[in-house]
């Protein structure tokens, strides 16, 4: 199989079980840095603008309501300041690593060429502490995306910034452009994310460490391993909240992002509904909801039309009793306190039959070229977890040839529903649906996606949970020559 070499296996986490040897690249792959890439490249339609990025990873402080906390930061603050990009941007980015140890940065949803997509092991070598990289891509699609670090558990500290690409042909109908981080948080306060990983691994336990407290979650009754001390928004604990300020009768456009390692999060805005308009970036024809759940890895563009007061703005975390907290303030009045539960949160739940594709992002049907059935399990006692066929790197590839149409089958043949998120590629949810790059399977179900292989390379494949894919939840979408 493709190129987890010792590096890739390491730096994706794997189980102390697992020998960590990978096999020898297959010779028909297409390499990271082939020709077929780079064609690719050229074909992009681009604008002509250029746009540096600058990113600095470093050891530093968060100020979580007042509480200094030791972690890891994209210059200084959390989350990293939101990268803002343009549809046809030739972008320049340049990453500097002042940490002590190795570091990428994965460019979360774009379709961006395969040698910058950020995946030690398998698109590139990891930035070594003190070294700089210079990203430079094309990048093709509008939406909401963002951005962290593919290194070990460092997304789960603070390496993590919203990544917003607009789109130059877009009338921007919105009063207030708002983007909504969600995280939940650990570091500095409980144990580490790798000791919490060390914990799993060896808990020799089914399911979450503790019982889940919502057994009624449409996502099932297992909703991830961990609770945490604090859920984010914006880096905002509920006791410090982020506060968005509008005008009554605006309209605001929310851009969710799930960064979270172990959270799903339940969103909803007191006193208002949402008219989703965008998944993972891509449009859908709007659909109006007082609720949606949001897993690891995905986003959601909402539209709402701003009330007259102050509105809590919360991030349930499903099936942990706790929440993350903000408010929007357009007008005089007591802010509602971080306990509030709008009664929006209980009633219309997005659902994805709802995400329906527009005109112009509707996958046109095709039959497979390829189908494939990737077992989404895990392998007790251990905690360890599989996509397709063993653990990471030991994993079966899923072959493509540039132009097929693949028909995947995700089957979830565990009791815990995973966010499976695809690099450099949307796919459409089976039967004409939406757009996306992330889909949640639930437990014992069987998620089919359909995926238009027009990005040459070696694309990695995994559970967005950063502690499945720790423990080897991942796999390869592999170009073949
Ligand atoms: Cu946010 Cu490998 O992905
Ligand atoms: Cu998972």
């Amino acid at each position: 199989m493709l190129g987890a070499a010792a590096a890739g296996a390491l730096t994706l986490g794997l189980g102390a079980g697992d020998t960590g040897q990978a096999e020898t690249p297959a010779p028909t792959d297409v390499p990271p840095d082939g020709p077929e890439v780079a064609r690719a490249e050229r074909d992009r339609p681009r604008s002509g603008r250029h746009t540096r990025v600058d990113l600095v990873a470093g050891a530093g402080t968060a100020d979580l309501a007042g509480r200094p906390v030791p972690t890891l930061l994209y210059g200084g603050t959390l989350p990293g300041a939101e990268v803002r990009l343009r549809a046809g941007d030739q972008v320049h980015a340049r990453l500097v690593n002042h940490l002590t140890e190795p570091t990428t940065v994965h460019w979360h949803g774009l379709r961006i060429r395969n040698d910058m997509d950020g995946v030690p092991g398998l698109t590139m070598p990891a930035v070594a502490p003190g070294a700089t990289f210079d990203y430079h891509f094309v990048v093709p699609d509008p939406g909401t995306y963002f951005l962290h670090s593919h290194v070990g558990m460092q997304r789960e500290r603070g390496l993590t910034a919203a990544l917003v690409v607009d789109d130059p042909h877009e009338a921007g109908d919105h009063d207030t452009d708002l983007t909504v981080l969600l995280d939940d948080w650990t570091d500095g306060l409980g144990p580490s994310p790798d000791q919490l990983m060390d914990r799993l691994r060896g808990g020799r336990t089914d399911g979450p460490t503790e019982p889940a407290v919502d057994q009624t979650s449409p996502w099932g009754p297992m909703l991830g391993d961990v609770r945490y001390p604090l859920y984010l928004v914006n880096g905002h604990p509920p006791a410090d909240p982020w506060t968005a300020r509008a005008r009554p009768g605006d309209r605001l456009r929310l851009r969710v992002i799930n960064a979270a390692g172990d959270t799903s999060f339940r969103v909803a805005l007191g006193g208002h509904r949402l008219t989703v308009t965008h998944a993972d970036g891509w449009p859908v024809v709007p659909v109006t909801v007082d609720t949606l759940l949001v897993g690891m890895g995905e986003r959601y563009d909402l539209t709402v039309t701003a009330g007259d007061g102050v509105f809590p703005l919360v991030a349930s975390a499903e099936g942990k009793a706790a929440a993350a907290f903000a408010l929007l303030r357009t007008g005089a009045g007591r802010a509602p306190g971080p306990g509030t539960r709008p009664r929006e949160l209980s009633g219309r739940l997005l659902g994805y039959p709802d995400l329906r594709p527009t005109a112009a992002t509707r996958l046109p049907t095709r039959a497979p070229d390829h189908t494939a059935r990737l077992l989404l399990r895990r392998f007790p006692p251990g905690f360890v977890w599989a996509l397709s066929g063993r653990p990471w790197p030991h994993a079966t590839p899923v072959p493509a040839h540039t132009g097929q149409r693949l028909r995947l089958a995700l089957v979830n043949a565990s009791a815990m529903s995973h966010p499976i998120h695809l690099h450099g590629h949307t796919f459409a949810l089976a039967g004409g649906g939406g757009r996306k790059d992330t889909v949640v399977v639930l437990p014992g179900a069987t998620q089919v996606i359909e995926v238009q292989a027009d990005n040459p390379g070696q694309w990695l494949m995994h559970c967005h949970n950063a502690y499945h894919m720790a423990a080897g939840m991942a796999t390869v979408l592999s170009y073949r020559r």
